[in-house]
Order: structure tokens, then C-alpha cells, then sequence
């Protein structure tokens, strides 16, 4: 047994999870206090790593032992190399990632230690993402669950009603989940195809939510208020940070699940990202509970925010030394 225990055979016999989005380079810097303009400022400490949600999704599933796929447009020029060199290192799957030769997005992240905050700045410079054509090259028999952010709406319409008509056809469907972080408005038919979806804190001001409980709530209403045939009804998770997370059953019943105060706050980037792919794993993998699965997601967010990147995150899996 190696330093993680028998963690990879938990997900022997599971088909692969896919998460489709995009990667990117997130320039870190920690600071004391947030900058004054026109000001210069020292750095504490600062790195650089591969980011963006669903590589971030990817890079938390393969540290738990998990056969997972980043599907996502790669930058061929060389100097972004090393995004595809840490993808293959990490043993994340992206035979079926189409390039193109333009600079990959980055983001530049600033974290403030007397506020206890992150910032991200988000530069994507129009990067092109995955094609519907790209989709149909999938072979799907190969996924046992797929994760995606809600995004071109139009694109992703269109990707999820195939994954629906697929599934109608097979007896082991794959599981699809929804991340939905802007936009909601204009996202939200995407619902109506998933299993699982997530939402975001950043949600709450444009949507009027004050608490996870009343974000449930508002979205209860929403989903009861949808008129069709057969419509699905996804489970519904709520990510509030330091206010822990909310989830709703099929049937609208709601529960809130607390948060786990990291030891120390070092490095919150990610922690969302870090919760969704513990929570698949929690489901998908090892089967648990959803109440269980949202526990472990809080509990696997706050320990990503005790150290800089996503290496440490599966220490936890570990018995505690005697
Ligand atoms: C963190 C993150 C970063 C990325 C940014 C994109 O949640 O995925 O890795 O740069 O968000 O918004």
C-alpha cells in the first residue's frame, strides 16, 4: 500500500468521470494587504499552477485514485506545454481534447492575508471551447459520470439533450451534473437534463439569496413552477463558504450541512472546485450518502484552504496515525 492507502482500488470497476470546461494558468500572489493603485507591492510568497474548473475538478479526482478526463480546448503553442505536461503527469486523460494555436486563458489571483480573500482576474482572450463536433467524437460508453460548468448556453443545449437521448437508449446511464456559477437566467432550462447541480455563492446577490436555505427555497419554487413532460428533477447543492452548504432532495426537502473552519486560511483558490469533485467522488465512487457527500465536500473544501494547490487534499483519506 502506498502513502494514500488503497485509495485507487475504490474505483476499480467504475467507469471514468469526464469534466469538460477549460484549463488555464493561475499566477498566485499572496499579500499582506490588498494594493493601493499605482502602488508596487511584495509579495509573501506567490506560484503558478494549472487552474480553471474542470482541470481543477480533474486534478481533485485523480489525487482520490479516480479515472477522470479533462475534455477541454488545449493551446498547442509551446510555451503553454507545460498545462498538457501536468495533465499527463497527474495521469489525467485528454485523448480527446481538440488544440488550437491561440495563448490558453490565465487568471491572476491575489490572495489578501489581513482580509482573509481572494481575487481572481480572469483573462480568456477568447479562447475557443470544445465543439458540438468534438462531443459526437466521444465514444460515451466509456463515462460513467459527466461534469460541466453551465456555459454558451446554446452549445451546451444542444450537447445535453444528445446525453439525454443517449441515456434513453442505455440501462447504465450516465450521470450528468451541472455546475451553474453566472447567468442563471439564461442557463436555467440546462437544469432540466441533469441529475446533480451545483450552485454557487457568486449567485446569490444577482438572484436576491440571503442564506443557502433561502437560496433552496427560491430554486424549489423555480423547479416546481417548470411545466413539460417527464422533466428531471436534480438533486440541488448549494456552496456557501464559510456558511457551509445547502441540498435539497427529489422531492424538495431541504438540508443544511456545516461548514468546517480550515486550521488556517493559506490558498482559497479552488475550494469550490475542490468540493465538486470530492462530492463525485464521495457518490459516484465510494457510494455514499448525499448528506454524507455534502459533508465530505465542506470537509475537503476547508482542508484545501490550509496549503497553496490540490496536492495535500487526499492526505485526509488517510487513518489517523495512532
Ligand atoms: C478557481 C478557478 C481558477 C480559475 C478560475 C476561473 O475556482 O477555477 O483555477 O482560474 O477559477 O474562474
Amino acid at each position: 500500500m502506498g502513502d494514500f492507502g488503497n485509495k485507487l482500488s475504490w474505483a476499480v470497476g467504475k467507469k471514468r468521470v469526464m469534466c469538460v470546461g477549460t484549463t488555464t494558468i493561475d499566477f498566485v500572489a499572496t499579500i499582506k494587504n490588498f494594493p493601493v493603485e499605482n502602488n508596487v507591492e511584495k509579495a509573501t510568497g506567490g506560484y503558478f499552477i494549472r487552474g480553471g474548473n474542470a482541470s481543477n475538478n480533474c486534478t481533485v479526482l485523480s489525487n482520490l485514485g479516480v479515472k477522470v478526463e479533462f475534455f477541454g480546448m488545449l493551446s498547442s503553442l509551446r510555451m503553454y506545454q507545460v498545462l498538457i505536461d501536468d495533465l499527463k503527469a497527474r495521469g489525467i486523460i485528454i485523448e480527446n481534447c481538440p488544440t488550437c494555436d491561440q495563448h490558453a486563458p490565465f487568471a491572476t489571483v491575489i490572495l489578501t492575508k489581513s482580509t482573509k480573500t481572494r481575487n481572481i482576474i480572469n483573462c480568456n482572450n477568447n479562447f475557443p471551447y470544445v465543439s458540438i463536433e468534438d462531443f459526437r467524437k466521444l465514444d460515451l460508453s466509456k463515462y460513467g459520470w459527466i461534469h460541466m460548468r453551465a456555459l454558451y448556453f446554446d452549445k451546451m443545449l444542444t450537447i445535453v439533450k444528445e446525453f439525454a437521448a443517449y441515456n434513453a437508449t442505455r440501462e447504465e446511464k450516465i450521470i450528468l451534473s451541472i455546475e451553474f456559477d453566472a447567468n442563471l437566467e439564461e442557463m436555467w432550462p440546462l437544469i432540466d437534463y441533469c441529475d446533480y447541480a451545483f450552485f454557487s455563492k457568486q449567485l446569490a446577490q444577482t438572484n436576491g439569496w440571503v442564506s443557502t436555505e433561502d437560496a433552496c427555497m427560491q430554486l424549489d419554487e423555480r423547479l416546481r413552477m417548470r411545466w413539460g413532460l417527464n422533466l428531471k428533477r436534480p438533486y440541488v447543492i448549494v456552496l456557501w463558504g464559510d456558511q457551509g452548504s445547502g441540498f435539497m432532495d427529489l422531492h424538495g426537502k431541504y438540508t443544511h450541512v456545516k461548514p468546517y473552519k480550515p486550521k488556517r486560511i493559506v490558498d482559497a483558490l479552488g475550494a469550490g472546485d475542490t468540493f465538486v469533485g470530492s462530492f463525485i467522488y464521495a457518490i459516484y465512487i465510494r457510494e455514499r450518502s448525499l448528506p454524507v457527500a455534502v459533508d465530505f465536500g465542506n470537509r475537503m473544501a476547508s482542508y484545501k484552504c490550509t496549503k497553496n494547490g490540490y496536492d495535500h487534499i487526499a492526505k485526509i483519506l488517510l487513518p489517523p496515525k495512532l
